[in-house]
């Protein structure tokens, strides 16, 4: 989602640095902001000029010290805490005191993130929905320690980046993903026990709620490992059993079918 979230702060006038740990996954993020902004050039809503200077506003890095003079950072790194908490110290550490700490999380605490830093009062929540350039919504989670002047700093570059902010507290699984993770984890069951075929669950999903995709399809979109992690956030945070994972998306994990990244999900790709 780094990428996205790059391009859509660069197509909104903003000069963006994007950080990751190795050269050739920076190619791959600018290889698909080059590929979605061809797409608008080939569509007619974009100049190739101005493809050009939304290219030219991005700054790849593997080195995070290029992040110092940032105003804010968004972290968008694997859905792990100890990863997480690892890069909030770093950025702490490498950026200014004022500059904001958001996290592009879907599901982790931003209250234990915050308290991973000297600046509580400057992390903040900022979650994006997939594809970024096309979902409107981002959700802006407020730890613990999060102050007014943050919230409000974030809101507005949200509404800068041409997006819907929406506000909610520090909660497992925040609101998106405490109704969408049950739904999707409850499709899985419904596969597992042998209530339907993957395209009825998804078909009477999709065409009788009106849903864009099937949840078995958007599991697949979203990566059966993060649907997972979010799942044992949830089954922790609460200790409900109700959010206990389906055993078949934990069967899926372990063989690697993590869904559309790796060419197979609950379907084929
Ligand atoms: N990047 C950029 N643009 C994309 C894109 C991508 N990866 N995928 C599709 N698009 C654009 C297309 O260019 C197209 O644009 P125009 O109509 O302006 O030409 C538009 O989106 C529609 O695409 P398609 O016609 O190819 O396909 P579609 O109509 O089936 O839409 C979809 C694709 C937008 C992904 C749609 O199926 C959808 O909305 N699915 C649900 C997505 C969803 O629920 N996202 C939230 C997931 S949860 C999450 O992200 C958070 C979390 O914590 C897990």
């Amino acid at each position: 989602m780094g990428n996205g979230i790059a391009q859509v702060a660069a197509r909104s006038g903003f000069d963006v640095v994007m950080g990751d740990v190795a050269q050739e996954f920076l190619d791959r993020g600018m290889a698909s902001v080059e590929k979605n902004l061809q797409r608008d050039v080939d569509k007619e809503r974009l100049t190739k000029d101005d493809k050009r200077s939304i290219i030219g506003r991005i700054h790849t890095t593997t080195d995070l010290s290029a992040l110092s003079k940032a105003f804010i950072v968004v972290e968008a790194v694997t859905e792990n805490f100890e990863v997480k908490s690892e890069v909030f110290k770093t950025l702490d550490r490498l950026t200014k005191p004022e500059t904001i700490l958001a996290s592009n999380t879907s599901s982790i605490s931003i209250t234990r993130l915050g308290a991973a830093t000297q600046r509580p009062d400057k992390v903040i929540g900022m979650h994006f929905m997939n594809p970024v350039p096309v979902m409107k919504l981002v959700e802006i989670i407020r730890g613990a320690a999060t102050s007014d002047e943050t919230f409000e700093k974030t809101r507005g570059l949200t509404e800068k980046l041409g997006k819907l902010p929406l506000e909610c507290h520090d909660s497992p699984g925040f609101v998106s993903n405490r109704v969408l993770m049950p739904m999707i984890n409850e499709a899985v069951f419904a596969l597992y026990e042998g209530v339907a075929t993957r395209e009825s669950i998804d078909g009477i999903m999709k065409l009788g709620m009106n849903h864009p995709m099937g949840p078995l399809a958007l599991a697949d979109f979203i990566g059966l490992d993060v649907c997972l992690a979010i799942m044992n956030v949830l089954h922790d945070g609460f200790s409900d059993s109700k959010y206990r994972p389906c055993p078949l998306l934990k069967r899926y994990v372990d063989a690697g079918w993590l869904g559309k990244k790796t060419g197979r999900g609950f379907y084929e790709y």
